[in-house]
């Protein structure tokens, strides 16, 4: 039996969206509010999907703790309370806008998951505003 699982996690940080490369009216037009040079945070929900085949012994997909600590070390603990263009290492040469932050997300987390899980992860900026990958 093919089926998903899900886990929800949450982080706050701090972001900016701007290039060092343009200027600051045009980092403005392009960012708007979101190039504000002292930065501002978002609280983020994250929505983390794995897909595969039940192990009939089980009856799991993948143990849900084991999911959750993945999440909580590799995702939580290095992006809560953070300013993600300062502080973490993939957004000093990337702006971390949803899309790039959510496509980090996917590529640690898939790091750390058995090839035979599909993943995917959506990522809430806002209740509104979200990105998911893969598309
Ligand atoms: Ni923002």
């Amino acid at each position: 039996m093919r089926i998903s699982v899900f886990r929800k996690a949450h982080f706050n940080a701090a972001h900016r969206l701007y290039r060092a490369d343009w200027s600051k009216e045009k980092n403005e037009q392009v960012f708007g509010l979101c190039c504000s040079p002292n930065y501002h945070g978002h609280n983020y929900d994250l929505e983390v999907r794995v897909t595969g085949e039940v192990d009939p012994e089980t009856g799991f997909l993948i143990d849900l703790k084991v999911l959750k600590e993945i999440i909580k070390k590799h995702v939580e603990d290095r992006f809560d309370h953070k300013n993600l263009n300062l502080d973490v290492e993939d957004f000093k040469t990337m702006n971390p806008t949803a899309e790039n932050i959510c496509f980090v997300i996917w590529k640690i987390l898939r790091e750390q998951l058995d090839d035979k899980f599909e993943l995917g992860v959506r990522l809430y900026e806002t209740p509104r505003n979200y990105v998911e990958y893969p598309a």
